[in-house]
Formats: C-alpha cells, structure tokens, sequence
C-alpha cells in the first residue's frame, strides 16, 4: 500500500537534508510502528508523505497503491485515501469541528464521485461515532483543536479517521503529555480501524503504546534512514535496551 524508495528529502529554506535514503513497505492490512530518538526525522517524514511545501524531495519515491504521490497537492493525497495526523494537530480558529468534518467529509465523497452527504445523515454519522468515543457533542461546536485538552485532541484525531475511513493513517504521537486515557484511545482507535484494506503506521516513543497496538512490523528510523526492522518484540527489545545497539549495528 505504502512504498518509500530511497526517499532524500531536504528543508526547502536552507537546503538540510533530513532524510536521507530511507526505505519503508507498509502493506494493506498492517500496523507498522515507526520508533526512533528525538530528531531522527520521524516528524519530518510525516509532513513530507501530508505534502508539505517546506520539504523537497531530492532523490527517491513514495509510492500509494502503486502510484507516486510526489506530484499531488496535500489536498489531493487526501481525498486519495491519506490520513495524517501530526504530533502538534493544527489549530483551525473560526471553525467549528463540525462544519470541518463536513467539508472534509464531502471533499472526499466529491473527489470519489459522490453526491455531498444531507444534513440529518452527516449529523447521525458523528453522533455514532462520537458516542463511540464518549465526545461530547457539545465539543465539536467550539473550533477544531483550539483550546483543547491533549486527550480531546486525540478523540478528534480518531472522530476524524473513523469518519473519513482513509486508506492509509499515519499517526505521529508525542512522547509527552498523552495520559493513560489519552493512550487507550488511540490504541482502541487503531484496534477499531484494524481493516485488510487498510494500513495504520504509528510514530510513537511509546513501548506501553505499542502494549495495546501489538504492531505487525517495528522500524527503527535513526538519521533519516531506517537502520533495522523487526516485529513487536523489537520494540520491547529497545524499552529494554535503548537505541545503542540498533545504532551501533547500523553504523
Ligand atoms: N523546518 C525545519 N527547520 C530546521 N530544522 C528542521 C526543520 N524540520 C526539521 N528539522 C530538523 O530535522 C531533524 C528531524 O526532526 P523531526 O521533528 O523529524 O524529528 P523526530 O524524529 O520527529 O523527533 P521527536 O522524536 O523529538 O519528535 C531535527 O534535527 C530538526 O531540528
Ligand atoms: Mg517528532
């Protein structure tokens, strides 16, 4: 489903490369962990594969089902299936949650071939997932993510791909200031939209985390590559042991 070949990607200002040669295959059907120390360009690799203008891809592919996404706008690879959800969500003062769920909603329906959804069915659509996510409704008339808590802003993350049903979510997870109810809803969210046709990559620092998730595949992102790949007992591997051996390995 996700194919990253030998990507080489730079800051668009100054010219800095941050990743540099990295190869990744995430297949339909897989939860993949992406773990890795502070500044090893896991961040950065989630905005390049949203489309971020501040990044330029020098060397390399990103493939989607097959086809490059290089060349498509970060409205495009959206409507195509892409869900991101980045480690700071973006703020949207002056929206409310609701009206942005319709348009993102509708936005993908059009570019799918499909009529806008009426008023009562997109109203019934989030009040089941919302109940779902104990979300009180009352929540998603203030604008998206201004002012929310950590863990608000995690149920609407999740409100948002159970909604839209992407394809592909790649889901970019701080390692502070998720609590452990904050943790349990994005692991029941990513268990809940486990799909053969879908794919589920988690950036996360977390091996309690990843208790929950039981990731399919682990891959160590260290310098803007991926120096090793494993399965979830590589994860444990380096809740025990830390990241010198993989690194030491690698070099
Ligand atoms: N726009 C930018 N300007 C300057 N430096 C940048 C920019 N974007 C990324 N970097 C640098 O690239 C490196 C990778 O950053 P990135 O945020 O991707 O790391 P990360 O693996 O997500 O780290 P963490 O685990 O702390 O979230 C860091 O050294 C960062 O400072
Ligand atoms: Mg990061």
């Amino acid at each position: 489903m996700l194919e990253i070949k030998n990507l080489h990607a730079r800051i668009a200002e100054d010219g800095t490369e941050i990743i540099r040669g990295l190869n990744l295959t995430v297949n339909a059907g897989e939860v993949a962990a992406i773990m890795g120390p502070n500044g090893s360009g896991k961040s950065t690799l989630s905005y390049i594969l949203a489309g971020r203008e501040d990044y330029e891809v020098t060397e390399g592919d990103i493939l989607f089902n097959g086809e490059s996404i290089l060349e498509m706008d970060p409205a495009e690879r959206a409507s195509s299936g892409i869900f991101l959800a980045f480690q700071y969500p973006m703020e949207i003062p002056g929206v409310a949650t609701m009206e942005f769920l319709k348009v993102a909603m509708n936005a993908q329906r059009k570019a799918r071939g499909e009529e806008p959804l009426t008023v009562p069915e997109f109203l019934k659509r989030v009040k089941d997932v919302s109940a779902t996510l104990q979300m009180d409704m009352n929540m998603l008339k203030r604008p998206l993510n201004v002012g929310f808590s950590g863990g608000e802003k995690k149920r609407a993350e999740i409100l948002q791909m159970k909604l839209l049903q992407p394809k592909l979510c790649v889901m970019d997870e701080t390692d502070s200031g998720l609590d452990i109810d904050a943790l349990k809803i994005v692991a029941d969210g990513v268990n809940a939209l486990r799909s053969p046709d879908r794919a589920i990559v988690v950036i996360t620092h977390y091996q309690r985390l990843l208790e929950h998730i039981v990731p399919d595949t682990v891959h160590v992102l260290y310098r803007g590559q991926i120096i090793k790949s494993g399965d979830k007992d590589l994860a444990a591997d380096l809740e025990t042991n830390g990241y010198a051996g993989v690194i030491g390995e690698a070099a």
